[in-house]
């Protein structure tokens, strides 16, 4: 299988086919800076809510309002090329009922370029996705660990330990699919379930804290390069970027107090050469 993406943009369809083949790659971006990066790499760039907790410093995304989503994504959206550009709806702008969603996915796709949006919940939500969809609005569906709801649920709990939590999500991922989301994200659920679940429902899945089976994977990109002290279990540090930032930053600020930075290399001579 292809390990390369195609230089031009990826649609909605093309996810969609990829349902069964060369797995997704996605990845969480929250400005232009990271966009640029990650673009050229992955499939799905994906403008996640949990810029709450990882730019802002709140303890759960509940309080990310749509206004930061927008600024955020328009960012993200002025470096993404190739990538499918895909924007999370914050909670409280979608789930009273499908117009509001509506409202809510208007202005994410009018305002800030994106390709798509993604909500969370899967049976409560799935007249709103079938709403949004048949209205030219593609969805990506969130199942399993819902961030938005830990109020609810009581944290952040590994889901589907039970046979009736099995159920449950069994439940939303038809649920999801049937609704015509184009692909589902499945966080934190058991291993054995997320393998079924892939091959139960015909859209791609993109596991987070998930299996390996699934259609793809997505990680917080900020987690995945080492930044925070501690990252769950499911997180792998592809870099250790904290320390690194943590020694430059040590070095720096010794430079500076021994004046030794700047050097006579990094000013800038008068008109004398003086
Ligand atoms: O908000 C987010 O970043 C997400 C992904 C981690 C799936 O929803």
């Amino acid at each position: 299988m292809s390990s390369v993406k195609p230089h031009r943009k990826i649609s909605v369809a093309d996810i969609r086919l990829r349902k069964g083949g060369e797995p997704i790659v996605c990845l969480t971006a929250y400005n232009a800076m990271m966009a640029e990066i990650l673009d050229p790499h992955v499939d799905v760039l994906l403008v996640g809510d949990s810029v709450g907790t990882v730019l802002h410093g709140h303890d759960t995304t509940i309080p990310v309002t749509l206004d930061e989503m927008l600024f955020h994504s328009k960012s993200v959206a002025r470096a993404s090329a190739t990538s499918l550009l895909v924007v999370d709806l914050p909670f409280g702008t979608y789930e009273a009922n499908a117009a509001s969603a509506f409202e809510t996915a208007s202005r994410v796709l009018k305002e800030t370029g994106a390709d798509a949006v993604k909500l969370e919940g899967g049976v409560t939500q799935a007249d709103t996705i079938r709403f949004l969809v048949q209205r030219g609005v593609p969805v990506m569906a969130h199942v399993g660990l819902r961030p938005q709801a830990v109020r609810a649920t009581g944290g952040y709990r590994i889901v589907g330990k039970t046979d009736e939590e099995c159920e449950m999500l069994r439940a939303d991922a038809d649920a999801v699919a049937e609704a015509g989301a184009f692909a589902v994200v499945l966080e934190g659920v058991v291993e054995p379930l997320a393998r079924e679940l892939t091959e139960r429902i015909d859209i791609p899945t993109i596991g987070i804290g998930a299996s390996p089976a699934c259609d793809g994977q997505i990680l917080v990109t900020e987690d995945m390069l080492g930044m925070f002290a501690r990252t769950p279990k499911f997180v792998r540090r592809f870099a250790q970027l904290r320390e690194t930032i943590d020694a430059a930053i040590a070095e720096y600020a010794g430079a500076v107090r021994a004046r030794e930075f700047p050097s006579d290399a990094e000013v800038y001579a008068n008109d004398n050469g003086r």
